[in-house]
């Protein structure tokens, strides 16, 4: 069943730095399938509730945080999944501050479970909710809980 229409639907979706290596990375932590399969999952999820999803990945930071910068006004909220620049990547962070919209955090692997250094997330205190460990399931829920967000303002 297809939700009701909202008036703010468009969910920008932002992959980073080696995301667009998906399939090829160790499944046992990203799984099988590759970053257009996931981007056809999250579009038919999205449809379904209601959601326009829009893509985007790079491996440059310049270019991540340039597309962040260009977000406002043309997007309602945010998926990103910034790969290891979750991590370190100060610039990021303030370009989702700049940003200013709705944004959830996902991760396909456990990183709270993982390496220490994959503990620290630099934007996790930006975001409305952070999801990880949960594979594709994890930007499914993520959609969900931005149509909440969305839903309510
Ligand atoms: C990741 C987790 C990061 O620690 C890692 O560097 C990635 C992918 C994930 O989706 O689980 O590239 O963001």
């Amino acid at each position: 069943m297809v939700a009701p229409t909202i008036a703010h639907n468009r969910v920008e979706v932002v992959h980073g730095v080696n995301l667009d290596m998906l399939g090829q990375r160790d499944p046992e932590q990203y799984g099988t399938m590759d970053l257009d399969e996931l981007e056809r999952h999250i579009s038919d999820w999205g449809g379904e509730l209601g959601l326009q999803t829009r893509f985007f990945q790079t491996n440059f930071e310049g270019e991540l945080v340039e597309h962040l910068h260009g977000l406002r006004g043309m997007a309602d909220a945010l998926i990103i999944n910034p790969g290891a620049w979750t991590h370190y990547a100060w610039a990021v962070r303030d370009a989702l501050e700049i940003t200013a919209l709705p944004a959830v955090e996902v991760h396909l692997s456990d990183v709270k479970a993982r390496e220490s250094w994959r503990r620290l997330s630099v934007i996790e205190d930006l975001c409305v909710a952070s999801v990880a460990g949960r594979g594709p399931d994890g930007y499914r829920e993520a959609l969900e809980l931005l149509r909440g967000h969305l839903a309510a303002q």
